[in-house]
């Protein structure tokens, strides 16, 4: 790991504080930031992103996964939140259509589940957070936050000091 990257590692137990781990991150994030919500099938990045949009201040955030719209946009929260789902992507091309490189990074949030599909349009700054299967049971979840700039690395900074653990 470089000595710009700085890592994290939480865990939840349950669905609802994945969801409250994304209230926390929503709360503090600034313009230009940029999450890669990275983890297999269900592991809970739409959770995560439910929780930060709601962090924000969105007040509907999708009730059902994106995966079939790839971006969801909203600007009725502190900042304007774009969720992108690269699942379905062919091929990465078919990102410029929706103009993407106006989000990643814009003048607000950006999310993506299943950045693997098109790294290429991922800023070096950014948050990537792993969801993999936690030690606590079924229900468990383990999130790896890596911060990789300036920007993310300060999101980082405040979350240690507004919600030590
Ligand atoms: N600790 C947990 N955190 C988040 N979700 C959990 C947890 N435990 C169980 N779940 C369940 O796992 C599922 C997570 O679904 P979600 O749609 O967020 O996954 P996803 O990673 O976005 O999957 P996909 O790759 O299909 O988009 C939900 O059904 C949720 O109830
Ligand atoms: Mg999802």
């Amino acid at each position: 790991m470089s000595d710009t990257m700085e890592r994290v590692f939480l865990a939840t137990a349950h669905e609802e504080e994945t969801h409250t781990l994304g209230h926390r991150l929503g709360q503090l994030m600034m313009a230009g930031c940029v999450l890669a919500l990275r983890g297999d099938l269900g592991m809970g990045k739409s959770v995560l992103a439910r929780g930060i949009l709601r962090g924000l201040g969105v007040k509907d955030p999708y009730l059902t996964s994106p995966t079939f719209t790839i971006l969801n946009y909203y600007e009725d929260g502190r900042l304007p939140a774009s969720h992108f789902d690269f699942y379905r992507l062919a091929e990465p091309e078919e990102l410029l259509a929706l103009g993407v490189r106006d989000y990643l990074p814009g003048d607000g949030v950006a999310m993506v589940e299943w950045p693997e599909k098109a790294m290429e349009f991922l800023p070096a700054d950014r948050l990537d957070i792993f969801l993999t299967d936690g030690c606590q049971g079924p229900e468990s979840r383990t999130v790896t936050i890596t911060a990789s700039g300036p920007l993310s690395r300060g999101l980082m900074h405040d979350y240690r000091q507004r919600f030590p653990e």
